[in-house]
């Protein structure tokens, strides 16, 4: 596969050995593509979970009334290891983000709804906050580089957020941004990824009910090194749809570009629904690797939740559907 060399990706060998038991050694150190591969695999953990989180004002919120329609089967990660396994590039390219994020200031905070909407908005996040009704939603969160765990996180479904915003009838997508602040997010003063940080959704998965707008987790605010103070929850997509940090929800007729097509389109797509039956160009997608415990179990096709997705992509078979 070719792939142009970008300097960015190029990390040391030490960031990226943590998956190395599991992803192929050699394919990661062996050119371009191995680096890539590094970059969004790599990064051994450390052991200090992160306190800081912008979100304090809505704190009386917590903890939400758990919504029992979306009970999992696997036992919940303990924070102390998902808050300190985090992939959050504006804070650096390892897992360890943690330290970094506390420079992430999420109070105040603004999100911009535009494009193709009756009348275009801001809200704080806090009044955005107030206005839905917040629920915890046990979910499983499965990463492209095949790890995952289970989080209980809360939030509104993003169905209720597109209602607010009144799409027009020629808005066929949604994307959604990550703020974009050199001062406070060193990993963007990189001129080697496509800042900010941005993803899609089409309005029918959008509005699917699984799609979550996250403003907490462990029933509190959202901790910074998780995407505070509002993210997204796709979970029967690869971890990397999940936009964190979100400050711009536009409305367009035009699928977005996203951050990791603008990088490696032939690895990371548009839809990049989860599926055992097809690998990544360079590690196999069949089994994922559970955080916080030594299991590997095997990946179930949308992440075991087909039931609720797989109707969205009736008809759309020619595309590039789990990539
Ligand atoms: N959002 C932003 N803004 N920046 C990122 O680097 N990483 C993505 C996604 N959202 C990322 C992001 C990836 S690759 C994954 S797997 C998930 O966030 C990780 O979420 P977690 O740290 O809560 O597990």
């Amino acid at each position: 596969m070719l792939i142009k060399v970008k300097r960015g990706w190029e990390i040391p060998e030490s960031a990226a050995t943590a998956e190395a038991h599991f992803l192929n050694r050699r394919a990661l150190l062996g050119g371009a593509a191995g680096l890539a591969a590094a970059s969004l695999a790599g990064g051994a953990a450390a052991a200090v979970p992160g306190e800081g989180t912008g979100a304090t004002r809505t704190a009386d919120l917590y903890p939400a009334k758990r919504n029992a329609a979306y009970a999992i089967e696997r036992p919940l990660t303990p924070e102390s290891e998902s808050a300190d396994y985090n992939n959050f590039y504006e804070y650096g390219t390892n897992k360890t983000v943690t330290p970094a994020s506390n420079a992430l200031k999420a109070q105040p905070w603004t999100i911009k709804v535009d494009g193709l909407v009756e009348k275009p908005f801001e809200i704080g996040f806090e009044d955005l906050a107030r206005k839905m009704a917040l629920e915890e939603r046990l979910y499983r969160h499965r990463c492209v580089e095949a790890w995952s765990m289970t989080v209980p996180w809360t939030g509104f479904p993003l169905a209720a957020l597109v209602a607010l915003a009144r799409p027009t009838s020629g808005a066929k997508y949604i994307q959604m941004q990550t703020f974009l602040d050199k001062a406070m997010a060193p990993g963007q003063r990189s001129p080697f990824y496509p800042w900010p940080y941005t993803e899609g959704l089409t309005l029918a998965e959008a509005n699917n009910d699984l799609a979550f707008m996250v403003t907490g987790v462990y029933g509190k605010p959202l901790l910074n090194q998780f995407g505070a103070p509002l993210r997204l929850a796709v979970p029967w997509k690869y971890g990397f749809k999940s936009v964190k940090s979100i400050n711009r929800i536009s409305f367009t007729a035009e699928r977005p570009k996203t951050f990791w097509e603008g990088l490696q389109a032939s690895e990371y797509g548009f839809w990049a629904n989860v599926n055992p039956a097809v690998s990544h160009p360079r590690w196999s997608q069949a089994s994922e690797r559970v955080l916080g415990t030594d299991e590997r179990i095997p990946t179930r096709i949308y992440n075991g939740y087909g039931e609720q997705v797989a109707d969205l992509y009736k008809g759309l078979e020619k595309e590039r559907l789990f990539a």
